[in-house]
């Protein structure tokens, strides 16, 4: 799977731009804002519909401007095709697949698929649980597609819910509705989630060990706060089933506190180092090494899901890590996969491929 080029028209720092990967590895090389990590927002934004720094579509505009279009030739399975995006700051975005308008624009997710690492990545272990629900979510949308129209429901139905509660009603019929919506597309995504520590888990284990460079045992687990256990065999509606289980028995606490205390958005998937929590008892360097691997290991799950490697960014990664791991990270890339790589100090990234200066909005 790869990006065969792509243009970008009035998007961010960009008022035009086409550029034409290299197959294998892309560095980026330019001093700092010279628009290294726009590029990779937008490579990744046509595989994900999201910006990976968490914004809204509206910052992804140029400044001054209405309106911008990410359009991008891809291949995969020898099929290629044309991808064009309109992000406007009035409407809402419109999507096109080989000049045919997506009904839904999640329709594209699939179409490409990509994994980026960020240097806030490397934190990744030692934040809070929301960013490694999201990455879980993150990897499942990879994996499968259609997760993403289950994620944005849950989140509605979780926001509507606690609307609710926040008007002080106390009105069972009416929170039923709600219960049941969210424990419907909860238990689609705590199916989801549980499927991908199956999947990503045991490639985990030796990623960490080819950048760490230890022989440790490490544990992707999952801390349910109410109370559900994550089995990957178990369905959806029995997940939705305990969810609405575990809402009927905190309703009352609900009310009380006007908020939804239990459910999917509330868990924290767990890391393990030598059976030790991660969190709380491994090195900044074992974390770093750690976060890393999951990446790693999401594409690899990726890859042989899809039968073929999805692409890998990786921003301004190499300057944050010793030489050692540096080192070890470059051994343990994937062979074969398009790979794009920025830096301000292209000294410090130790993989040969081909070089491209960004600077001034341009590419070279
Ligand atoms: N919506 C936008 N319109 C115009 N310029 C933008 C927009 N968003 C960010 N920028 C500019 O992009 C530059 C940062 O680009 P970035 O890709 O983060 O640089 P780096 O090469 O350091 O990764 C900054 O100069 C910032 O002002
Ligand atoms: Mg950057």
């Amino acid at each position: 799977m790869q990006i065969d080029w792509l243009a970008l028209t009035r998007f961010r720092s960009y008022d035009i731009l086409e550029w034409s990967p290299a197959p294998g590895v892309n560095l980026l090389v330019g001093p700092n804002g010279a628009g290294k990590t726009n590029l990779l927002e937008a490579m990744a934004y046509l595989a994900s519909l999201r910006s990976f720094r968490g914004v809204p579509d509206s910052a992804l505009v140029a400044e001054g401007e209405t309106s911008s279009v990410i359009r991008s030739g891809v291949s995969s399975d020898d099929r290629q095709r044309l991808i064009e995006i309109e992000l406007s700051t009035e409407r809402p975005r419109r999507t096109q697949v080989d000049k045919t308008p997506l009904r839904r624009s999640s329709d594209l997710l699939g179409v490409l698929r990509v994994i980026a690492f960020l240097p806030d990545d490397l934190d990744l272990v030692k934040r809070g649980p929301a960013q490694r629900r999201d990455l879980l979510d993150e990897i499942a949308v990879q994996l499968w597609p259609a997760s993403h129209l289950d994620q944005a429901e849950y989140e509605r139905a979780v926001r509507q819910r606690n609307a609710f509660l926040k008007a002080g009603e106390r009105e069972d019929t009416t929170l039923g509705v709600w219960d049941s919506r969210l424990a419907q597309a909860g238990g689609r995504v705590l199916a989801r989630r549980a499927r991908v520590v199956e999947r990503v888990g045991p490639l985990l284990e030796t990623a960490y060990q080819e950048i760490s460079g230890e022989d440790e045992t490490v544990g992707l687990g999952y801390l349910s706060t109410w109370g559900a256990e994550l089995v990957a065999d178990r369905s959806a509606a029995e997940y939705a089933g305990l969810i609405s289980e575990a809402l009927v028995s905190v309703r009352a606490g609900d009310y009380q506190r006007r908020v939804t205390t239990v459910g999917p958005h509330r868990d924290d998937p767990a890391l393990s180092i030598g059976g030790r929590d991660a969190r709380t008892h491994s090195s900044q360097g074992e974390q770093r090494s750690l976060a890393l691997a999951i990446k790693l290991a999401a594409h690899r799950a990726v890859a042989e899901a899809a039968g073929e490697p999805p692409v890998l960014l990786l921003d301004d990664v190499f300057s944050e890590l010793d030489p050692e791991r540096a080192a070890a990270l470059t051994k343990a890339l994937p062979a074969g996969a398009q790979t794009v790589i920025t830096s301000a100090r292209p000294d410090e990234v130790p993989v040969p491929g081909q070089i491209w200066s960004v600077q001034d909005g341009e590419i070279s």
